[in-house]
């Protein structure tokens, strides 16, 4: 646990503004008390500021009264984010009466036109709304950070298996954005979720270096594309980010277990001592970290958006208080590292 009391350090030494637009859901609510108490985040709530008031009394939380809520059913700013949002998706045939709809029906719309007139520096949501609903506007209107065109999701997965990753700290992405991503998208997942000090990149298949093959589809006469997508995303990762260590493709126990990784993959620099797993689709990416957290007792953080200008985060439907207040920190490094880049 370690790891989480260093992310709440950070989030405490340089605070940023985060804005919880589910402020009158429970756990939410529960949790941003608790941030705002440890000076975590400066807080904004987006909500009816009597509803939240009435449940912050009922709940016996003591210091929402430090946060800023705004109210998207009389906000001074409603036609400011109406027009700019209307501008934004001018393309994609918005008018301004369905952008004045959305800023003040929709509080994840409305929380990214904050972030975007620079009211604010990252949103979380997700404990009533879906990872699409969460995920939609922050696409829409922050966009992806430069030199990235595909945000993924990573997990922190912390495990009992301390000679694996780092002390059993693994990454493992996209477990939450793209379906089925192509090589040239997996290799910049690679890049978006090696935020770690030294990070030891394995791109994930079930084959290790060669020693299973792509079959041929029979109508068409062409490679599935399955293997050889991987080994496309590691040519990639290593000719657009020299400076990572990626390898592949590798089977998890070569990638994780150095006893395996001398018999399967002798002379990788990654396999055996891999803290980074990319998976090469949603599927195995959802399904695997599920799998490692309820069979395997991991402590499982995230999804950990990456690659959106500014940190939009979510949460799973089933989180807990805890869950809320580690995201609200995870999300205000992230931050500060957007501001820095
Ligand atoms: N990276 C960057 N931009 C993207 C991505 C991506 N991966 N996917 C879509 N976009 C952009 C589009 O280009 C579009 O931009 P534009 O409108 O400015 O041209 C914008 O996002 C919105 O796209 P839409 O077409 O409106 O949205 P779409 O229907 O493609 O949905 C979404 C995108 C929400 C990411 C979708 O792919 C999705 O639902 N993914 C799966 C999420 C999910 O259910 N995950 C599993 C659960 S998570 C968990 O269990 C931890």
């Amino acid at each position: 646990m370690d790891l989480l009391k260093q992310i709440v350090a950070r989030a405490q030494s340089d605070k940023q503004r985060i804005v919880l637009p589910e402020a009158e859901e429970e756990r939410t609510l529960k949790a941003a008390d608790r941030a705002l108490q440890d000076g975590l985040a400066d807080i904004i709530l987006i909500g009816n500021p009597e509803n939240i008031r009435k449940e912050a009394e009922e709940w016996g939380l003591k210091n929402i009264d430090k946060a800023t809520i705004v109210d998207p059913k009389n906000n001074p700013r409603c036609e400011e984010y109406a027009e700019k949002l209307a501008e934004l998706r001018k393309k994609k045939g918005m008018t301004i009466e369905q952008a004045r709809k959305l800023v003040t029906e929709d509080n994840l719309y409305l929380g990214c036109m904050i972030i975007k007139t620079e009211g604010a520096d990252g949103q979380i949501s997700g404990a009533l709304s879906t990872t699409g609903e969460t995920l939609r506007p922050a696409l829409q209107i922050i966009k992806c950070a430069p030199g990235i065109s595909c945000v993924s999701g990573a997990m922190l997965l912390l495990t009992h298996e301390k000679a694996m990753g780092n002390d059993g700290v693994i990454v493992m992405g996209d477990v939450a954005v793209t379906p089925n991503p192509t090589a040239d998208q997996l290799a910049q997942t690679a890049h978006s979720v090696a935020g770690m000090t030294e990070p030891y990149i394995a791109m994930l298949s079930y084959s290790t270096k060669g020693s299973a093959k792509d079959a041929i589809n029979k109508e068409t006469g062409k490679s599935v594309y399955v293997i050889d997508k991987v080994k496309d995303a590691v040519s990639i990762a290593h000719e657009k980010y020299p400076e990572l260590h990626v390898d592949g493709e590798l089977q998890a126990d070569a990638a994780l277990v150095p006893a395996v990784a001398t018999k399967k993959a002798p002379g990788s620099s990654v396999a055996g001592k891999a803290n980074v797993l990319v998976v090469p689709n949603l599927e195995v990416g959802n399904i695997g970290y599920k799998l490692v957290q309820r069979l395997g007792g991991a402590v499982a953080i995230g999804p950990i958006l990456q690659g959106i200008a500014r940190p939009v985060n979510d949460l799973s439907r089933g989180c807990s208080v805890d869950d809320i207040y580690y995201m609200v920190a995870i999300t205000a490094c992230q931050a500060q590292d957007a501001k820095k880049a």
